[in-house]
């Protein structure tokens, strides 16, 4: 099936979706809510284990049955109903693949959830817009990673859903790519942690998780023809192993494969990613799901490790039916594939604690992405502790840019969750060809970036309510100028839109903002700059300005985390997870690979979900290979324009005392971090190791970290074990990680290219 194909089935259906929202959901058998009957079958029996479970129920399954769990719903959104196809019981997620109401499995109702549920919209549900990803990533906290899957799991149970398919965790390997805000920095030991911390808050809630895209989806420049092409230890020491680090301390159910090719192969039929680096070498007891029109065989796609195409049938409805029976995929390998599905299901308890409808709770939610904004917002720069500012004291405010009188930006896509009361900056009306194409919530279909109605503007005039607070629009750099020149401080907004399917060409700010900034900190010498971004971007007007906000997308409790780190009610403990490069030609890449291709016309006139048309096939080489992001700054000995780790407080932090010793397992470090200012403040201590010469390695890797809260003055004493994982290397000869005995450094510090102490340690070999 080409993918123009599956693109078209998938929006055609979007009109069906809505038309069962009129079908009255807990009346329906199956579906998994409230009103569900579920038969007393021994399976129901929640003393025994998952497994076991379901292999008594896959002993009761027709064949026909086992292909109803192996690919999306008809009739649930994607396509015509067929005869015979169970009566569509959608929820109105991206997915919905119906149960077995005879044996009690309810229906898998999915929904997009990367940042908040998604598709609130279409039947008037609420859903919570969390910050962005990365940004939540820049807190390096593993508590507030759970608590963001608290926040999508409670939410997608309120609404009915019992399945994430939200949760991403390419590396940023490419700092434009367009879903970067999406995924948790560049380094796999932070990301995978954070991740599977993530996807253990959304499971705890008892549904299912999924991490994606597997694998190196790391641009969205011809997601759906690009071939990634890198070597095996880059593979697993990179990208891999974010994945194998979220799987392990999640126990997610779910992996969905990516678009794009690797090494020649499409990721969701490509034996290596799936059945030899995921099932066997990571021990993965889930289930892998194609991404939307990602499948593209039957018998290859099965025996490579594929367990479910999503969504629609082509591949893994009828013909995977006759495939079995012509033994060209062993019965074996699909009762496989049903087993990991209904293992997950009675593992994460969707059957024993099915979603229980209510109305979400805007208030917790609201409380609970604002806290996670405050600490994902970085402070990056701050010349003569221009912040926090002086509420009592300053006498009036310029604000100026992105829409900052009304709300504040997010990122486009599948992940775009509605914001009450629709886009706080509504775009102008679509061109007349998109009619009916909106729905997606990206920048195509004529909708411009979507902004949420939480205003800076009304957050900093009710903190500095006794001064004059001002508004430009920076649309007229002049304008602006002047407003900043009358007044005391001038904070301006810039942005970044970035969405699934698309790249942004080139680090600069778009729109003429970089003027705009220059314009403003020549009026005005405290010029305070505000970045609401997807990713890194560069700042050729940094010296002139007296600090740098990184805001990134900050969800629906934006505003006020911006107006709490202005003014100080909260104290900026965030660090950057991505290196800012200072411009595009210190990148790996600099231009990213296909973006100058030429899109060959789509047949039947719809271009691919890439937004720019079906590019030709071209190859990703990614030839830095282990050295992504700050490993390859330090190998290039190149100065980025912000690094790695690096993040700002209102107070200062010293360290001493390193001491680093072996440990049965890996090593421990300890030191201590004191805060050396006048204010409470939490630092988050980082711990780099080089590994032995000889090794093949980049200069230096994160292997641990510590948020330590310390009061004014206040010393601590900080310990951080360090697993044997963190420390291996990849040997593709015995397909197995390898710790290198020998003599590691490590240093350690309050960012990548700050690291006051160092100690070596003596490893033996495992
Ligand atoms: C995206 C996935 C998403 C799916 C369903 C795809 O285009 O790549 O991330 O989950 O659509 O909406």
């Amino acid at each position: 099936m080409s993918f123009v194909k599956s693109f078209s089935i998938y929006y055609g259906a979007l009109g069906l979706m809505l038309a069962a929202s009129v079908v009255p959901a807990l009346a329906q058998p199956g579906r998994g809510g409230a009103g569900a009957q579920l038969p007393a079958g021994p399976w129901m029996n929640k003393d025994l284990a998952p497994d076991q479970r379901a292999d008594m129920v896959i002993g009761q399954m027709t064949l026909d049955e086992k292909i109803q769990l192996v690919h999306g719903g008809q009739g649930g959104g994607f396509g015509p109903p067929q005869p015979g196809a169970p009566p569509n019981r959608s929820n109105g997620g991206a997915g919905w693949i119906p149960g077995i109401p005879r044996l009690g499995i309810p229906d898998l109702n999915m929904a997009d959830s990367a940042v908040g549920v998604t598709r609130g919209a279409a039947r008037s549900r609420y859903s919570t817009g969390l910050p962005s990803s990365i940004g939540a990533a820049a807190s390096w906290d593993l508590k507030l990673a759970y608590l963001y899957g608290t926040v999508i799991g409670r939410e997608l149970r309120d609404q009915g859903y019992n399945m994430s398919i939200g949760g991403g965790v390419d590396i940023t390997r490419e700092p434009r790519n367009g879903r970067n805000f999406e995924y948790q920095g560049e380094d796999p030991i932070l990301a995978g942690r954070m991740i599977g911390q993530l996807m253990k808050g959304v499971q705890d809630q008892h549904v299912l998780g999924d991490i994606k895209h597997y694998a190196f989806n790391d641009q969205e420049t011809g997601r759906n023809i690009g071939n990634a092409i890198l070597d095996q230890r880059s593979m697993r020491e990179t990208d891999l192993l974010a994945f194998e680090i979220g799987l392990r301390d999640s126990g997610a159910a779910g992996v969905m494969c990516s678009y794009n090719k690797v090494n020649g192969d499409w990721a969701c039929e490509n034996d290596y990613l799936l059945n030899q680096a995921l099932k066997k070498s990571f021990g993965f007891r889930g289930w892998v799901l194609s991404d939307w029109g990602g499948t593209h065989t039957t018998v290859k796609a099965a025996l490579a490790g594929l367990d479910q195409e999503m969504p629609g049938s082509n591949y893994f409805g009828d013909a995977l039916k006759k495939a079995v029976e012509s033994g060209d995929v062993p019965l074996a390998r699909l009762n496989d594939m049903v087993h990991r599905i209904l293992r997950s299901m009675f593992a994460v308890g969707v059957i024993d604690n099915p979603p229980v409808e209510k109305v979400v709770d805007v208030f917790k939610g609201l409380e609970d992405a604002q806290h996670i904004a405050e600490e994902g917002t970085v402070l990056l720069k701050n010349s003569g502790a221009q912040l926090p500012l002086n509420a009592a004291a300053v006498k009036s405010i310029a604000v100026i840019g992105s829409h900052a009188d009304v709300g504040v930006l997010s990122g486009g896509g599948s992940a775009q969750v509605d914001p009450p009361g629709g886009n706080a900056v509504p775009p102008p009306p679509p061109p007349p060809d998109s009619a009916g194409r909106g729905g997606r919530g990206g920048f195509g279909g004529g909708r411009g970036p979507v902004y949420y109605p939480s205003s800076p503007l009304k957050a900093i005039r009710a903190k500095a309510a006794r001064a004059n607070v001002e508004y430009a629009a920076g649309t007229d750099p002049a304008a602006a100028a002047a407003l900043a020149k009358a007044s005391q401080i001038a904070i301006v907004f810039v942005n970044q839109p970035t969405s699934e399917g698309r790249d942004v060409a080139t680090l600069s700010l778009p729109d003429n903002q970089d003027a705009l900034v220059s314009a403003v900190a020549a009026a005005n010498p405290h010029t305070i700059v505000i970045l609401e971004t997807g990713g890194p971007v560069t700042m050729p007007w940094l010296d002139r300005v007296s600090a740098v906000v990184e805001a990134w997308y900050p969800g629906i409790g934006g505003a006020q985390a911006i107006a709490n780190i202005l003014f100080g009610d909260v104290n900026p403990s965030a660090k950057l997870p991505v290196t800012f490069a200072k411009s595009d030609q210190d990148l790996p890449h600099p231009v990213i690979p296909g973006i100058d291709l030429q899109p060959v016309p789509p047949a039947g006139g719809r271009g691919g979900r890439g937004g720019r048309g079906m590019l030709p096939p071209f190859d990703i080489p990614y030839t830095e290979g282990l050295k992504v992001g700050y490993k390859w700054f330090d190998a290039q000995d190149k100065q980025p324009l912000f690094a790695f780790g690096q993040g700002l407080s209102y107070t200062t932090f010293a360290y001493s005392g390193l001491k680093a010793a072996p440990a049965p397992s890996g090593a421990t470090v300890s030191f201590t971090v004191k805060n050396t200012g006048k204010r409470a403040g939490e630092e988050i201590a980082q711990v780099y190791a080089v590994l032995p010469q000889g090794t093949g390695e980049p200069p230096k890797r994160l292997v641990g970290w510590s948020k330590v809260q310390l009061a004014a003055g206040e010393s601590k004493a900080v310990s951080v074990s360090i697993e044997p994982l963190f420390f291996s290397i990849f040997n593709v000869e015995k397909d197995a990680w390898q710790l290198v005995p020998g003599a590691y450094k490590l240093m350690v510090g309050g960012s990548s290219l700050a690291l006051p102490l160092s100690a070596t340690v003596k490893l033996a070999g495992i």
